[in-house]
């Protein structure tokens, strides 16, 4: 496998991996403008992305730094729970910098710059967005070492920051990044094939998920406010299901 890199070098893209981001762009924004959130087209002006540009991490940092004190941390790939979770508590966010090939438009394995940075770092200048990111982090980190306990908050991230819907304007709308980055997500998520629900924590931490096909089940907020304000829910909701499943003896 080519080695990923660990900083991204503008002068290395090449005419492939500009054509790629502008495949994906433009294909991407055509099925979201009417269906994402406006929270994320509002953010994706902020960040300045567009169809012509891969975005230059340098430029993207300054940029968070003055909505929300963020910035990126390049990494060659998805980084282990515990890296993850440091970097976030320090408001970084990790993301790689290398892109998918024209033959790997629809499928990949692991995440690259076009799920991590198109898909995530729009909302990354939205300030309880961040909070939340943040705060979810935290609370990670003080279980870092109960791999229950961070299964649990994985769902909470999971049903969130990379499958959640927003209602806006009694309208359901996208704003989790791994609808925004993939065609199928953005084309089922919506539809009355799958369940959607309201945000309930306690529901949450009941719900697996599989990450190797579309999702079936979603889970809606009212706004990014919502998210922020049920931090200290999602820490005791965690703390009452560890223990009550510590107390089940077999
Ligand atoms: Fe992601």
């Amino acid at each position: 496998m080519k080695t990923k890199p660990t900083t991204q070098i503008y002068s290395n893209y090449t005419t492939s991996d500009f054509l790629v981001w502008k495949t994906l762009f433009k294909r991407q924004m055509e099925i979201l403008k009417p269906i994402v959130s406006a929270e994320y087209l509002t953010a994706l002006e902020k960040v300045k992305f567009n169809s012509e540009k891969i975005p230059d991490f340098r430029e993207l940092n300054k940029l968070l730094n003055s909505l929300t004190g963020w910035s990126l941390e390049v990494v060659p790939n998805i980084s282990p729970q515990k890296e993850f979770f440091e970097f976030l508590s320090m408001k970084k966010f990790t993301a790689t910098c290398w892109l998918r090939s024209m033959e790997q438009l629809d499928y990949l394995e692991e995440p690259d710059m076009f799920h991590d940075v198109f898909a995530h770092v729009p909302l990354l200048g939205n300030q309880h967005y961040v909070d939340f990111f943040k705060g979810i982090s935290d609370i990670a980190l003080k279980h870092i070492d109960n791999p229950r306990a961070i299964e649990l908050l994985g769902r909470i991230y999971w049903f969130t920051i990379e499958f959640g819907l927003i209602r806006e304007q009694d309208e359901l709308k996208i704003y989790g990044a791994g609808i925004i980055s993939s065609m199928g997500e953005t084309k089922q998520c919506l539809s009355a094939d799958v369940v959607h629900l309201d945000f309930d924590i306690p529901a949450i931490f009941h719900t697996d998920f599989r990450t190797d096909i579309l999702q079936e089940k979603y889970f809606i907020i009212n706004s990014f406010e919502q998210l922020w304000k049920c931090l200290p829910e999602i820490e005791s909701c965690l703390q009452t299901v560890l223990e009550k499943e510590a107390k089940i003896v077999f």
